[in-house]
């Protein structure tokens, strides 16, 4: 009998067909057993009637335990009630492995039960939406740079120095020397794009992050291109074009997993450029004005940020920040020393930052100075110094992070649901 993916059955209508998968839940009503049947693509009710099947296979489907590994036989029937339009009817069952009692049943557990079983919940159906989208998100980043020429270069994970500051370093033994997990792959993009013009990094990053909160993992993953002979107006336009472009594909290719999520889509469909644009500056003012206390100088806070976006329903550009909080790599506005030509962008429902970027500093004097003034080991940073001093342009990039995105189109109420087995303080289990 042909084998047939959940997700194909509507191509096999009244024929008779061949389903592997797990047994998802199940009712009966006497007369009739209903088994739920997830294969990873989707979900079918298959569906025996009692004066159809033999005692043994109407006894055998009333008894066999939730996550047991199955093996379906049965014809496929058009019902439009049911998810996909299809439902099976069941000729014959082969119980692959009998599950032992599942701890996971389909009422509500507590977050920690839930995070210890994660190796289990990612079966569940929100986790298992959330998850798709996750990959549909990165293939739309892959595409988005493929089809403007980017040429993907990655990042090493062992680094020899900070890139984000010295405070969320996470530092292990290198044979006879130390190294740290890299925090960022950004300037070994601009090593990049050096040689080959347009270029970017996807991989994990990772930051010893020691508060606890729905935003922060210490194992992310961040995609950061980096283009030569651009400057940060350029990456603003990226910016906006880029997060519209993952948002719309979203939408277009799983709508069923935001449906299974409850996701209010009408919100994701307003998110086309342009974007609003506020300088840090003019970003205090609007907190000053609305009442919110903040005082000019300061970095943006989760509160601050969630009151900006507030105004909004599209994400928000703040470009322009104080340098003094900015990182070390940054540039200058050359209209105003006191400010970095870099660029935040806040997404709305009140998600924060979900982009980090800006143009670099490219000239060595400055940088060096930087290096020095931000106490990082000028040793390690002799190769990024050496770009300064080879054929030195404008240059500019920004990082985005993908468990704030996945978990900004999902409705998610933290990123830990966002990557398949998040690492957060106390959490490295399972
Ligand atoms: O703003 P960040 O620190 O910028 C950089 O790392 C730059 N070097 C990127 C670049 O210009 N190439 O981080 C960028 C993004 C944040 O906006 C956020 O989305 C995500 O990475 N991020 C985290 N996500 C989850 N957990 C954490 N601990 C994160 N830290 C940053
Ligand atoms: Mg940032």
């Amino acid at each position: 009998m042909t084998q047939v993916y959940i997700n194909q059955l509507n191509n096999y209508k009244d024929k008779e067909v061949c389903l592997k998968g797990w047994l998802y839940n199940k009712r009966s009503s006497g007369k009739m057993q209903f088994l739920l049947v997830r294969d990873g693509t989707g979900l079918v009710q298959c569906v025996l009637f009692k004066g159809d099947a033999s005692e043994e296979l109407f006894n055998l489907c009333g008894t066999i335990p939730q996550e047991s590994s199955v093996i379906v036989n049965g014809t496929v029937r058009e019902d439009k009630r049911s998810p996909g339009g299809v439902e099976l009817t069941i000729l014959d069952i082969n119980v692959v492995q009998k599950a032992e009692e599942y701890p996971i049943s389909l009422k509500s557990h507590g977050p920690d039960f839930l995070l210890g079983n994660r190796h289990l919940w990612i079966r569940s159906k929100k986790q298992h939406a959330t998850l798709r989208i996750r990959d549909e998100v990165v293939k739309a980043i892959r595409d988005y740079f493929y089809e403007k020429d980017f040429v993907l270069i990655d990042a090493p994970v062992f680094t020899p120095a900070a890139c984000e500051g010295t405070t969320t370093l996470f530092e292990v033994d290198y044979f006879d020397d130390k190294a740290y997990l890299t925090q960022s792959g950004q300037l070994y993009m601009e090593a990049a794009c050096m040689a080959f013009g347009k270029v970017y990094c996807f991989g994990p990053s990772f930051r010893a992050e020691k508060s606890k909160t729905r935003k922060h993992l210490t194992e992310f993953w961040m995609v950061e291109p980096e283009i030569a002979y651009a400057d940060l107006s350029d990456v603003m336009d990226m910016t906006e074009d880029f997060v519209s472009y993952i948002v719309q594909r979203v939408i277009k290719n799983r709508p069923d997993e935001l449906e299974a999520l409850e996701r209010d889509i009408s919100l994701l469909k307003k998110i086309v450029p342009p974007f609003p644009r506020l300088s840090y500056t003019e970003a205090v003012d609007l907190m000053q004005k609305g009442g919110h206390e903040f005082e000019w100088g300061g970095d943006l806070g989760a509160p601050d940020e969630s009151f900006i976006v507030e105004q909004f329903e599209k994400p928000v550009l703040i470009h322009r920040f104080p340098a003094k909080v900015k990182a070390f790599y940054m540039k200058n506005d050359p209209e105003d020393n006191n400010l970095a030509l870099c660029v935040d962008m806040l997404a709305p429902e009140g998600v924060g930052e979900i982009i980090g970027g800006g143009q670099r500093e490219d000239e060595l004097d400055i940088l060096s100075e930087k290096i020095n003034r931000h106490n990082l080991p000028e040793e390690a940073f002799k190769w990024y110094l050496d770009l300064r001093r080879y054929g030195s342009v404008p240059h500019a990039g920004f990082g985005l992070g993908i468990e704030r995105v996945v978990g900004w189109l999902c409705g998610s109420s933290h990123v830990r649901e966002t990557i398949p087995f998040p690492r957060m303080l106390y959490r490295i289990y399972p």
